[in-house]
Formats: structure tokens, sequence, C-alpha cells
């Protein structure tokens, strides 16, 4: 189910953070271009959940979807918000030319059963995976629990 709404919203916010990406960069020949950049994770208050937030940016003309993400160090799913309940959706698109932005209330990955609670300073590496684009690796730095984005809301 596509949130278009939510979407449109977080995309002007999300393009002020265009010139700081700080991630690696996809690329095949499928058309869609892919670079993530502002990945954290709060600081959980245990190791059974905790969300993580990122985003990843399409600079090509092909759309492209998040189908999956894994992680060595414990389960990941997709998870939406819709009127303050969370909900797991299996795939989420990458418009061409556009983002999908993961941020606090919004869209979120959420990890279960961490062998253990990540602490601020940690990384946890997780690897996007994608219908078209190979799968992108990203190390997520743990910030303060009440970490927020400078360039957020
Ligand atoms: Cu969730």
């Amino acid at each position: 189910m596509s949130r278009t709404t939510a979407s449109v919203a977080v995309l002007a916010a999300a393009l002020v953070l265009a010139g700081c990406s700080d991630s690696s960069d996809a690329s095949d020949s499928s058309g869609s271009r892919l670079s993530v950049s502002g990945a954290y994770i709060p600081q959980p208050v245990s190791a059974d959940m905790a969300a993580g937030f990122l985003t990843i940016s399409n600079s090509g003309g092909t759309k492209d979807e998040l189908t999956s993400v894994t992680s060595g160090d414990g389960d990941v799913t997709l998870h939406e918000t819709t009127g303050g309940a969370m909900e797991q959706v299996s795939r989420l698109p990458v418009p061409a030319h556009g983002q999908l932005v993961f941020k606090s209330g919004a869209n979120h990955l959420m990890f279960d059963k961490l062998k253990r609670k990540p602490t601020q300073g940690d990384t946890v590496t997780v690897e996007l995976h994608f219908a078209e684009s190979d799968p992108v690796v990203v190390k997520m730095p743990v910030k303060s629990a009440t970490y927020i984005p400078k360039t957020g809301h």
C-alpha cells in the first residue's frame, strides 16, 4: 500500500540532505542508481526491539523497490506508521529521481531479537535488497536514545 502523502511531505526535508551523503553508491545497468544517507539507530531500551532510519536516494530514471533488509545481528522488518500504529510491509517503493525516507514517526526498519543491545557508538550492519539494483550494505551508527538528525524533524 502506498503512502503517497507521507512521501511528498518528507521529500522537501530529505532533499536538504542530498549534499551530505555519507554512504555507498550502488549502481547497475537497470537504470536505478541508489545511494544511502543519514542512517542511524537511536539507542534502544533493550535488544528486543529497536528502530532504524535512513534515506535511500535514486538518481536514476527507473523506479526500484526495497524488498527486504537483512542483518547478521538480528531480524529486520520494514514498518510503516499509519495513524500512530505501525504495520509491517513486505516492500517499499524507491521512485525514479526520488527517495524512500525512513524517519521517526513514519517508515522505519524494525530490529528484533538482536544478539545484544546496540549501544551508542556501535554500528549495526544491514544489507538492503532491491527488486532491481544490487544489494547495498549500510553500517548504521547507534546514536543516543534522543538523537534527532540535524536536518530532520
Ligand atoms: Cu515498527
